[in-house]
């Protein structure tokens, strides 16, 4: 049985994250979404309406995904999961670096660890969670970006700040 661990912030969760989702489940036995509860890195969403927004648009969708938070080193989490495979999205180029070094370092650590790279659908190569959140506090539109349900989350956490 080969588990993997799809790991991020996700915040919030964005239809090309949904996408490499659904492409891991197709590979793997079963995959764990695993979000880092980081103190130092502010985020919009805590961790617990992250996991309720995923559970809810995850859940009902895939069999063999499960949802969880970790903290600490990514390959400890994983080796205490017995997951063989840290999955990651690469968009483009700009992607490459920092995967480049984490998937290396992250090998030094545990090689027993594979890091396995996605590529996401075509129309989403542009998309990244951070993007989203200024395009909504700026009253833009994420429509066909993030499921419905993370964008009345957003709406909802997000009142446009337009420039007076
Ligand atoms: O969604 P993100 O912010 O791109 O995810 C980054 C994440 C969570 C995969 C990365 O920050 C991580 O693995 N953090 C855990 C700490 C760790 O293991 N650091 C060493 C990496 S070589």
């Amino acid at each position: 049985m080969t588990r993997a661990i799809y790991p991020g912030s996700f915040d919030p969760l964005t239809n090309g994250h949904i996408d490499i989702i659904e492409r891991s489940v197709r590979l793997f036995d079963e995959v764990v979404v695993a979000i880092l509860t980081n103190p130092q890195k502010s985020a919009l969403f805590s961790v617990d309406e992250r996991l309720d927004v995923m559970r809810e648009i995850l859940k009902p969708r895939f069999k063999n995904v499960k949802l969880d938070v970790f903290n600490g080193l990514l390959v400890d989490y994983a080796k205490k999961s017995n997951a063989q495979v840290i999955v990651r999205g690469i968009r483009a180029v700009a992607d490459y670096e920092y995967e480049f070094q984490m998937g290396l370092m992250n090998r030094r650590l545990a090689p027993e660890i594979e890091t396995v790279f996605m590529l996401p659908a075509e129309s989403y190569s542009y998309l990244s969670s951070r993007l989203v959140k200024e395009i909504v506090q700026l009253g833009g539109s994420v429509k066909g970006l993030v499921p419905e349900l993370v964008e009345q989350r957003l709406l909802h956490k997000l009142s446009p700040q337009l420039p007076s």
